[in-house]
């Protein structure tokens, strides 16, 4: 949805009286557009059973039958399955308005106490050209202050990056996709054209009073953790620099070592990719501990995880063919082949506390990993080896468009194309043990299948990272064990296997982003349990565009209180909790605002001048 030029500019001049919705109260606020008082209309409540946002139901059982068909391959029919496939369709769709309000809801914990971050693709619209991969949009983050006094503060923005700005204010592609969109017109317009644009769309962080959105293919974005105002790149305190420096979008902090944040940066090499791991304080980014060791071969290592003892990584049996790409005939994820017929899956496990010592390279029946669970050490006994939990695949999967299946021309978008029934691989929690200690003949990593459900964005209590732990949270498939799109949140033990708990958003429509655990604000030196808090997720709607914050218990996925949003957030990728709270300022647009919206013509900037 395009808004008319004349609605570039809206203020939120006040706000009006509580208004009750459904159960949940909301401020009801005005809107000020180009000199016009004009009411902002609340979403009114549906029916069907779409948005139910009463704070009574029970989100433990899916209390809509609706039943959503998959539009498959020609042919072939799928199960049919409680969802609405065209509505996920749309939960991929652009974000069209910038806000910040507050939200009063009696139902909130109140010792549910800090600041939920966000980030995701959110705008896919550039000019009159649609970008093809879900994984291409531009990043932007939201953020959730709850205050622990039954009120949330919601703000959202995009990431100002460089690329984002250039090509908003030209109007149209300025950058290849990475998986997808080429430019339009073909080899002349590609061929050559190796810059890739910073998304800044995968994870946000908050480490040493800094906000960060990061992307895996360049430098973090610090953003103002209150306003989310962009600030520019970030070199992680002068640390990252030279050409094309990039930072993973997923880094992780290590509860025994005071909270270091631990990530790698890496970067092609003659034969292979060199990496180099970074350990940085907690308190500002003094870097502790680096080590850089060269990697022979291609390697796709969107997350990573640690122990005690060693940074580990996942090496599947990947080539890269740049060729294809150098000469606009493909996009580089396009040019990433699965070779696992002929090559070995690999686990490196490189020692953190001894630069000298070697990395260990040991052999893994074929299989890859988008996410990591946790890991530790279990050198108790004769056994020594690392455990390391994981959402394992097959093979890997990027999204096709339907060009490459049938030669028609791209302009498909990657969700409208895809088959889950036969393009999609099976994820599922396994565990994987991999040995240690030095002994004669080959060593071989040994996998277990944990829990069968179709899943990925898996979490744990983040206190527990690198030791042994008993409970993840991840998104589940519509479909169950059948790869299908994440829907439902699980809570699973990791020992057992067991799924202990399923919540289940109530309508067809609606799907559930990355679970996040945030713990229960507790007495200092209490003692807690590792499921005691909450999981946070942001749940979209495609058809109806619209959005809440789901807050489940995290002992048992109750539905504790929804967060009803009056702005339409897309499916999201990684988030982060923190303690931190934020206080509401007085915001006046600034020159930089003003700047963009001379070619603004795309995105609401409701930007608050009054609070309360
Ligand atoms: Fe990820």
């Amino acid at each position: 949805m395009n808004l008319h030029p004349a609605d570039k500019t809206a203020f939120v001049v006040g706000n009006g009286a509580l208004r009750h919705w459904k159960g949940a109260s909301v401020n009801a606020t005005a809107t000020f557009q180009c000199g016009r008082l004009k009411r902002r209309s609340l979403r009114p409540a549906r029916s069907g059973g779409a948005t139910h946002l009463s704070s009574q139901e029970s989100g433990a059982t899916n209390t809509v039958r609706e039943q959503g068909q998959l539009t498959s391959a020609p042919g072939k029919t799928q199960s049919l399955s409680a969802f609405d496939r065209r509505s996920w369709e749309l939960a991929h769709g652009d974000m069209n308005e910038e806000d910040s309000y507050v939200l009063d809801l009696p139902d909130l914990p109140h010792d549910l106490v800090g600041t939920l971050y966000r980030n995701g693709p959110s705008k896919f619209t550039i000019g009159s050209r649609r970008m093809l991969h879900p994984w291409e949009g531009d990043g932007a983050v939201a953020a959730f202050t709850l205050r622990g006094d039954g009120t949330v503060w919601f703000r959202n923005r995009f990431v100002r990056t460089e690329g984002y700005l250039k090509e908003r204010r030209a109007g149209y592609q300025l950058y290849r996709g990475t998986f997808a969109t080429p430019l339009p017109g073909g080899i002349l317009t590609n061929a050559f054209r190796l810059e890739q644009k910073n998304l800044a769309n995968t994870n946000v962080i908050y480490h040493a009073n800094q906000l960060l959105a990061l992307y895996e293919g360049g430098l973090p974005y610090e953003l103002r953790p209150d306003t989310l105002e962009t600030k520019g790149v970030f070199r992680l305190g002068g640390t990252l620099t030279g050409p094309m420096p990039m930072f993973t979008a997923h880094p992780h902090v290590d509860p025994l070592r005071r909270g270091r944040l631990v990530g790698f940066s890496s970067r092609m090499h003659l034969n292979g990719l060199r990496i180099r791991f970074l350990e940085f304080a907690s308190e500002n980014w003094k870097l502790c501990s680096e080590r850089t060791v060269d990697i022979d071969g291609f390697g796709f290592f969107h997350d990573f995880m640690i122990t005690q003892r060693y940074y580990i990584l996942l090496q599947a049996p990947l080539r890269f063919h740049p060729l294809p790409f150098v000469l606009g005939l493909k996009c580089p994820g396009e040019c990433i082949t699965w070779e696992g017929d002929r090559m070995p899956t690999r686990l490196l496990l490189i020692p953190r506390d001894d630069p000298g010592a070697p990395v260990r390279e040991v052999l893994s029946e074929t299989c890859t990993a988008f996410h990591f669970v946790n890991a530790y050490d279990d050198d108790d006994d004769d056994d020594d080896a690392v455990v390391l939990d994981a959402c394992r695949m097959d093979r890997l999967f990027l999204g096709e468009t339907r060009r490459h299946r049938n030669g028609l021309s791209r302009t498909q978008r990657v969700v409208e194309a895809v088959d889950f029934g036969t393009q999609v691989p099976k994820c599922s929690l396994w565990r994987c043990r991999i040995p240690t200690r030095s002994g004669s003949g080959t060593q071989r990593a040994t996998w277990r299948e944990v829990n069968t459900t179709h899943v990925d964005f898996p979490v744990v209590n983040p206190s527990r990272l690198t030791q042994p732990y008993r409970y993840v949270y991840m998104g589940a498939s519509a479909l169950g064990t059948e790869p299908g799109p994440l829907k439902n949140i699980i809570k699973v033990d990791a020992d057992t296997g067991q799924t202990l708990a399923t919540w289940q958003p109530p309508s067809v429509y609606e799907f559930a982003g990355e679970p996040v655990f945030a713990p229960r604000l507790i007495e200092p030196d209490k003692e807690s349990a590792e499921d005691d808090g909450y999981i946070l997720s942001v749940v979209s709607d495609g058809l109806h565009r619209s959005t809440y914050l789901v807050i489940l218990d995290a002992s048992d996925l109750k539905l504790v209180c929804k967060v009803p949003l009056r702005t339409f957030l897309p499916m999201g990728l990684h988030g982060t909790w923190t303690a931190q709270v934020f206080q509401p300022q007085p915001k006046r647009r600034t020159v930089q605002d003003l700047f963009e919206s001379k070619n603004w013509n795309e995105v609401d900037s409701s930007l608050p001048l009054f609070r309360f």
